[in-house]
């Protein structure tokens, strides 16, 4: 690998400890893939940011990081972190839990790395631009910047995130290069999609059809930003899909090469067969919807379903603090708490510790939460429309 005059004085340790150590973490991943030099990334999300996910080894390894005089050279963000960073007394979040969970983030802090926690920093002010070489963590966020806005970025691991952020590059290889953004398979889908949900089953069948594979869709009429996030989560979860294709929608389509690939049709069979798959609960205890994080606009819409409403039982929406800032002025916040639903910010369903806190089934209209429900939090799942789920809580 090409490596300038500074980088090789970055390996000979004479820009630190904390350099050398992250610089040749980023060597040697080049190495591996063959990259031929090192670029520069315009931005960085880290994921590893819960203490659930990470525990006690994480924690201590980010405070050494910081204690050292670590700096991130470009804007970096966090992915969702175990709790609300503000409400988590409030939510029943436990004590212990978040006293470690605060350590964590004042570590970032100390490194200079915007203390946002969410898996849509896209909507929440780290936007890329088209071409724009980048370091991001978190798969959905992975999926949606590479598919949806063109950026160019591998899926990185916590670790590598953090040195990219801290060295301000990234090796070049995988889906930084052009060649490697090309289709590997047409899905034809031959049936009508409405609801969120709809795109996510869509994307958790796909998923586990095509593993790690670039899919390239067609027979999608329309889709919102919300729904290519739904769709791209789910493909990343049930599969490793980190780039995709649709016709007609998507900023590279049109330019990538179709020709002579493999075909597997979606209809209506598929979506209801993934529908009753991701259905292992019966009767929700909780409804909780962002996953990813919601968007203002799926804020809203919950808000007119649930104004002058009185949820029986809890319902969630996780989102970035930026995005339940804005809610708040909008006054979607008000509607939702007034009708007993809860706007939670920096975490997810996910990564936070819901089965500690008494829940055992999950209602969502997400198809990465149905996936991970079951294994990371020990819940039962109800997979289900948005309408479905608020109609079930009242
Ligand atoms: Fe985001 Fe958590 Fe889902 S990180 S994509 S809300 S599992």
């Amino acid at each position: 690998m090409h490596l300038t005059n500074e980088q090789e004085k970055i390996l000979d340790g004479e820009k630190g400890e904390v350099m050398e150590r992250l610089f040749r973490l980023l060597f040697r991943l080049g190495e591996i893939y063959r990259a031929d030099s090192m670029i520069p990334v315009g931005s960085v999300q880290v994921a590893g940011v819960s203490y659930k996910s990470i525990g006690n080894p994480g924690m201590e390894f980010l405070e050494d990081m910081a204690s050292k005089g670590a700096i991130v050279k470009v804007l970096t963000y966090l992915n969702p972190a175990g709790m609300d960073l503000e409400n988590w007394k409030k939510l029943g979040f436990p004590e212990d839990f978040a006293k470690n969970q605060l350590r964590i983030m004042d570590a970032f802090k100390k490194m200079g790395i915007v203390i946002t926690s969410t898996c849509t920093p896209y909507l929440a002010g780290n936007l890329p631009r088209f071409r724009e070489h980048i370091a991001w963590s978190e798969s959905s966020a992975v999926s949606f910047s590479n598919s949806v806005i063109g950026a160019r970025t591998n899926r990185e691991g916590g670790p590598s995130a953090l040195a990219a952020a801290i060295c301000g590059v990234t090796p070049n290889y995988g889906l930084h290069l052009w060649e490697n953004r090309q289709p590997s398979v047409k899905i034809k889908v031959e049936v009508d999609l409405k609801y969120n949900s709809d795109f996510g089953a869509l994307g958790w069948y796909v998923g586990k059809q095509v593993k790690n594979k670039i899919p390239y869709f067609t027979g999608i009429k329309d889709a919102n930003t919300d729904q290519l996030k739904a769709l791209g989560a789910a493909m990343a979860a049930s599969g490793a899909v980190a780039l995709y294709h649709v016709k007609g929608l998507t900023p590279e389509a049109d330019n990538v090469k179709k020709e002579g690939l493999e075909t597997i049709s979606v209809g209506k069979s598929e979506i209801k067969g993934t529908y009753a798959k991701l259905n292992t609960g019966n009767t929700p205890d909780i409804v909780i919807f962002g996953c990813p994080h919601a968007s203002l606009r799926e804020i809203s819409t919950l808000a007119d379903k649930l104004e002058g409403k009185h949820l029986k039982k809890p319902v969630w929406i996780c989102t970035s603090r930026m995005i339940k800032e804005a809610a708040e002025r909008m006054g979607y916040n008000e509607i939702i708490a007034k009708a007993g639903g809860s706007i939670v910010a920096d975490t997810c369903m996910v990564v936070s510790p819901i089965e500690k806190m008494g829940y055992k089934t999950t209602g969502v209209n997400s198809g990465k939460a149905a996936n991970y429900l079951p294994g990371f939090c020990k819940q039962e799942v109800c997979f289900a429309n948005i309408d479905d789920l608020v109609e079930g809580q009242l």
